[in-house]
């Protein structure tokens, strides 16, 4: 830790090093609180996504506010929320390989983990390794909801979850189904539409199962852009959430039922006439999801990012010289996130405290 990265709480954010990421606390609870609330009130469980946020500081608010776990996209994100006090991780993705399941061992020692499952060989390997070791582990089987991505087709599943069900080594929990090919359609309309026809799915599956005297206790499923079309669907048990926490730049074009909460400042170190270069650039801000966006000041135009460049322009009358400060939000928070070392938090630009992106890589 370098010692420029210790500062005084009550500075002002402006004067810490850039490029760097801050986000207004007050922002981020707010959102916390309003998608718990919105979850209370139509009797689901919140079970948010770490993959945004990626460290336990953020985890442990969501709990505090009522969430019964939280999701984790990768082993070594769970490995890090449980040393960090977590206690209840699904993972909704799924574990293949007999090195990660023996590290899922290990997590499951320190809190309670629970996997997705589709494959009846990686079901196998996870019952062998956890019947080894005389634990159980909690499954739910991924349903494929419309995304293509992973998982089951309705006519496999009565056959998948009997044969989880008559596996030693595991607990089958219920369904899970992802709707991430909806979370961004613009119209609303279409996005309830669409929505609609992906949970019927899901829940077409929990009826199946139930016909067939499989007792399915979790039903779980939901991104930020459908957390309220898909918790208003009668047996949904929980959601998913996860980007809503801080809000990405691509969300805030589709709705804005929550506030963005983060930034990366920068730097101006460069003007010529109307075009400015600051400090960020490829290894610091993400643009998977397009070019990030001047926040503030207005009138900035951001143009190109190359490694550690970042060309603008000046669009009328805005007074920046070489050393202002710059507000950049990125179109997708998580892709940014993964890049820094710390979160960089402040109430109203008044700095807080420094938070370690513990999970910053841990992509295995
Ligand atoms: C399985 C799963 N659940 C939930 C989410 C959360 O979605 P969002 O970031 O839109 O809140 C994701 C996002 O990628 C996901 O892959």
């Amino acid at each position: 830790m370098t010692t420029t990265e210790n500062y005084k709480k009550g500075i002002k954010i402006t004067e810490i090093d850039t490029p760097s990421i801050i986000v207004d606390l007050n922002i981020a609870q707010e959102n916390i609180k309003k998608m718990q609330d919105f979850a209370n009130k139509n009797d689901v469980s919140m079970r948010p996504h770490s993959k945004t946020n990626k460290s336990p500081y953020w985890a442990k608010k969501q709990i505090e506010a009522g969430a019964i776990g939280i999701c984790c996209a990768k082993l070594g994100e769970a490995e890090m929320m449980a040393d960090g006090g977590i206690k209840e991780i699904l993972i909704p993705n799924q574990i293949v390989t007999e090195q990660k399941i023996s590290r899922l061992v290990e997590v499951n020692k320190k809190s309670k983990v629970m996997v997705a499952v589709e494959n009846k060989e990686n079901v196998d390997n996870l019952s062998n390794q956890f019947e080894k070791n005389s634990m159980k582990l909690s499954v739910i089987i991924e349903v494929n909801v419309g995304m293509d991505r992973c998982g089951v087709e309705l006519d496999e599943i009565v056959d998948f979850a009997q044969f989880i069900i008559d596996k030693p080594g595991l607990e089958f929990e219920g369904i899970m189904g992802y709707e991430g090919h909806t979370v961004n359609i613009g119209n609303f309309e279409d996005r309830v539409n669409e929505t609609t026809k992906a949970m019927d799915k899901l829940i077409n599956a929990k009826t199946i199962l139930e016909d067939n005297d499989i007792a399915v206790n979790i039903v779980s499923a939901s991104g930020t852009g459908t957390y309220n079309i898909t918790s208003k669907i009668p047996g949904i048990t929980e959601l998913q959430c996860g980007s809503y926490i801080f809000m990405d730049g691509n969300y805030l074009k589709v709705f804005d039922d929550f506030q963005p909460a983060l930034s990366v400042l920068c730097t101006v170190v460069s003007r010529r006439d109307n075009r400015i270069v600051i400090d960020c650039g490829l290894k610091s801000i993400s643009m998977d999801q397009g070019l990030p966006e001047v926040v503030y000041p207005k009138g900035v135009k951001l143009i190109s990012l190359s490694e550690e460049h970042c060309k603008c322009e000046i669009e009328g009358d805005v007074d920046l010289k070489i050393g202002d400060k710059v507000f950049v939000r990125p179109m997708h928070s998580d892709t940014t996130i993964n890049l820094h070392e710390n979160y960089f938090v402040h109430r109203d630009g008044v700095f807080d405290e420094k938070v370690e992106i513990v999970g910053r890589g841990k992509f295995k």
